[in-house]
């Protein structure tokens, strides 16, 4: 099967490149917008085509002879309008697909409702409605992910910073709201059994692990890393304070910084059964043995 990953140089792309390598039924290639940003490993082999979402010849170039596309692609970090560049990006990307004869779109999304969403997330979401606008034409298996823990994930650096550096927290009130965090190596998983599934309908997929409050996480993974921390949830905080206090404890980019906040100030849980009926092979691992995982791997 000829596959092709865009995003291959960010976080997510980056951890699904080497699986999708090491698949003897795939045939990988790989769409990036800078090739010198990129350290291959098993995927040295791997066709490299560089250019941009938003140059649709060399889209359609990149696409041809293409099976199955992932697009993990977002324009969070550019300045300016980033919802306009991401509909114009996904709407590029499906009409080459459809084009060139794609027959699966595989995207990551984010967990969470229209009703509360962020700008980011609300962003997201309809990315995912535009690549998976033509169900006549082009499946799409959308999965949809809450806070990624794993060495190098924006979020998780937000937790260990936090609890790393703060004995005592007073934080914003959506530290009460629920989420169901999932380990990166699980995000893989997912991401990795989806190119050969048997299934020809549109699916939205939705992956998690237990569900908690983000106190709970920052409590548990305190008790991880064998700190004791409290946490007073205070009524005060606007979003952009707390943007700016999660600024002054962590290594983040403050654009970056600010939709995290937003996106944590609503629920983010699983709201299908579709990992389950699909991947039944695949159980998430626990929320703690993520976090050690990732503290491991971020040391080495
Ligand atoms: N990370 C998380 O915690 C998390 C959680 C839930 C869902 N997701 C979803 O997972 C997907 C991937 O996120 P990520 O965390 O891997 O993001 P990321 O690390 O910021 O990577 C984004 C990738 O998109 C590429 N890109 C941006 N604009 C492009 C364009 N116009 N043409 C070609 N490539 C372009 C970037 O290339 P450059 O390297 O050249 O900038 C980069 O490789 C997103 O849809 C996101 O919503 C992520």
């Amino acid at each position: 099967m000829n596959v092709l990953l865009t995003g291959a140089s960010g976080y997510i792309g980056g951890e699904l490149r080497a699986a999708l390598a090491e698949d003897p039924g795939v045939n990988l290639r790989l769409l990036v917008r800078d090739k010198g940003k990129l350290r291959l490993g098993p995927e040295s082999r791997a066709e490299v085509y560089e250019g941009s979402t938003f140059d649709e010849v060399f889209l359609r170039r990149a696409l041809s002879g293409v099976d199955v596309a992932y697009y993990l692609i977002h324009s969070m970090a550019a300045k300016g309008d980033f919802e306009e560049l991401d509909r114009r990006s996904a709407a590029n990307f499906l009409a080459a697909c459809l084009d060139e004869k794609v027959r699966r779109i595989i995207y990551l999304g984010g967990l969470g409702c229209k009703e509360t969403a962020s700008r980011h997330l609300l962003s997201r979401i309809e990315t995912g409605e535009i690549l998976s606008s033509r169900p006549d034409r082009i499946q799409t298996i959308w999965f949809r992910a809450g806070i990624i823990i794993g060495a190098g994930s924006a979020s998780f650096e937000i937790i260990r910073n936090l609890i790393r550096k703060l004995p005592v927290m007073t934080t914003p009130r959506w530290v009460r709201s629920f989420t169901q965090p999932i380990g990166i190596g699980d995000v893989v998983r997912y991401l990795a059994a989806a190119w050969d599934l048997d299934a020809t309908e549109n699916l939205v997929v939705d992956i998690g692990s237990e569900k908690m409050t983000f106190q709970e996480m920052l409590q548990r993974a305190a008790r991880v890393m064998r700190l004791r921390r409290w946490i007073i949830p205070v009524p005060v905080l606007s979003p952009r304070v707390s943007s700016l206090w999660l600024i002054l404890f962590s290594p983040i980019d403050f654009r970056v910084a600010r939709s995290l906040v937003d996106g944590l100030r609503s629920e983010t849980i699983v709201m299908n059964d579709n990992a389950r009926k699909y991947f039944s092979r695949i159980v998430p691992i626990p929320y703690e043995t993520a976090v050690k995982i990732a503290l491991k791997s971020e040391k080495r």
